[in-house]
């Protein structure tokens, strides 16, 4: 079986390379046909690392045929979905814009009756459960609904579960009191064994549900989008589409926060969104 790219710098190299996109292409195009999961706008190189990965995992001779398996083999179609959707994702990850939506974003939602929230690709809960502390705090949770959404019905079981690995207290501890936590963070959950779980008076206000941000059209109109570390793996196309549902869906005045490697800037929609606060992805729609 030839590696990718072994030939690269060789005469053929740019032909391999051709071939390899064509069978990618194909194999995404079949997913989509086959099942509906539209992958044909995740970055390139992040979905043949991924695709590779999958044919040496299942001792394929080429990606046409994992194209031929995933067609006729469920479990391996599942697997495949299962390689590409990443869901690394901590409690109050990058502390700083937690804060930030803390110090600029709660003194003016302590103004508003009621307050709708959407975390689409929330993972496996980590960020939601995050803002559900943080709402508590400043006492904005009652007046709030929080939708969280993933395109992976797997990890949100697991959100709807509330249980988080005890060994990841100590990061997510030290994050919350960066983001400017006011209690004592181990109030929050109880621990058992291995796990620990969150009190569900956190998830009370918090409807899970699978949506697809590449399919899907918008579900409500929210005062607060948080998409943060989902559209990094898109490509500048598909991140174009999903800014302009994210566009749709914000009310105005409304915000939106994004990955610390995602940004509004540069995009079609940037002049209609202002910065709050300083350095943080975190924008507020003005027009
Ligand atoms: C790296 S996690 C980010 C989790 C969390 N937002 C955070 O920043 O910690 C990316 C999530 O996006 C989800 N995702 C990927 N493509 C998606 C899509 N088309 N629609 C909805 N969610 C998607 C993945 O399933 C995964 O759970």
């Amino acid at each position: 079986m030839r590696e990718p790219n072994e030939k690269f710098g060789q005469p053929g190299a740019e032909i391999d390379e051709e071939l390899e996109r064509i069978e990618i292409e194909l194999l995404l195009q079949g997913l989509y046909r086959w099942c509906g999961y539209d992958y044909r706008g995740y970055a390139y190189s992040s979905i043949r690392r991924r695709v590779w990965h999958r044919v040496h995992a299942e001792s394929l001779p080429s990606i046409s045929a994992l194209q031929a398996k995933v067609l006729h083999d469920a479990a391996c179609l599942g697997r495949l979905l299962a390689d590409f959707s990443i869901n690394v994702t901590e409690m109050f990850r990058d502390p700083a814009f937690f804060l930030c939506f803390r110090e600029n974003v709660v003194p003016l939602l302590r103004t508003y009756p009621s307050i709708r929230i959407w975390h689409a690709g929330c993972s496996t809960g980590e960020e939601v459960y995050s803002m559900a502390i943080l709402l508590q705090e400043e006492g904005l949770y009652d007046k709030a609904r929080i939708y969280a959404t993933d395109i992976n019905p797997d990890v949100l079981s697991a959100a709807k579960a509330g249980e988080f690995p005890l060994g990841s207290m100590r990061t997510y501890t030290s994050n919350y009191q960066r983001a400017g936590g006011k209690n004592a963070f181990s109030d929050y959950y109880l621990a058992a064994h291995d796990k620990v779980i969150f009190h569900p008076s956190l998830s009370r206000n918090i409807v899970f549900a699978q949506h697809n941000l590449v399919t899907d059209g918008s579900i409500n109109e929210f005062h607060v989008i948080l998409c943060r570390n989902v559209m990094i793996y898109f490509n500048k196309a598909l991140q174009e589409k999903v800014l302009e549902l994210f566009y749709q869906s914000l009310g105005m005045l409304g915000f939106i926060g994004l990955g610390d490697k995602e940004t509004i800037a540069y995009t079609s929609r940037s002049d209609c969104y202002a910065a709050v606060g300083p350095d943080q992805r975190l924008y507020r729609k003005i027009k």
